[in-house]
């Protein structure tokens, strides 16, 4: 499934917060819309980022059931804030073989231990852009209530800390609050 998230005027997400924390910034927006299907052109779009949303590449079949167990739906009523956070990863990671990703993605830095504390409070979903030709590999959605952003930061924090973020040569962290 092909998830299109345009930055401009109008949309039901009002941006709180749009800082550059690796790498190119994007431009500063009002609001974000999240589209599903074809990204077809929005005269207020000011960018339009894409992703599909795809099969796990490094979460074995234990992880996959425990994610599965765990995790929260997408726009749960009391879920008013969200977060997406852009990401691409540089040349020396790509450079790496598929199991030497997943070890440094997993037995060096703990993602998936480290996200699943934040269960079932956080839902996300990720989004491949590499493939794509978009300038970002990755577009990471977050969708959490009011009382649990202070976890979320903590929970962003301890992966910006891994050695999993060496890697990340351009992130944008966006903030959102439905009205
Ligand atoms: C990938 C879990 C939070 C960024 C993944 C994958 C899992 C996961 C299981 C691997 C999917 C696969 O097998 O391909 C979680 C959980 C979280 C969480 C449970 C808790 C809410 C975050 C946060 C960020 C993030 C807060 C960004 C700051 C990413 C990125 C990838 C990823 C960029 C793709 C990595 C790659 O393929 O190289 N996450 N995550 N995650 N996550 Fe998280």
């Amino acid at each position: 499934m092909r998830i299109t998230f345009h930055g401009g005027a109008q949309g039901p997400w009002a941006v709180t917060r749009l800082v550059a924390v690796a790498g190119e910034g994007l431009a500063p927006v009002a609001r974000l819309r999240v589209d599903a299907g074809a990204a077809e052109e929005a005269p207020d779009s000011v960018w339009r980022l894409a992703g599909v949303v795809g099969h796990a590449r490094y979460a074995t079949r234990a992880e996959i059931d425990t994610l599965a167990a765990m995790q929260p739906p997408l726009a749960r009523p009391e879920a008013t804030c969200a977060a997406l956070i852009p990401i691409r990863k540089s040349p020396a990671w790509w450079a790496l073989a598929q199991d030497e990703r997943r070890a440094i993605f997993e037995e060096t830095s703990h993602h998936t231990a480290i996200g699943l504390r934040a269960l079932p409070a956080v839902a996300r979903r990720l989004h491949h852009g590499r493939d794509l030709g978009e300038p970002f590999d990755f577009l990471t959605w977050f969708e959490f209530a009011p009382a649990q952003a202070d976890a979320f930061e903590a929970l962003v924090a301890a992966l910006r800390a891994t050695r999993e973020w060496d890697f990340v040569e351009r992130e944008v962290d966006i903030r959102l609050v439905r009205d």
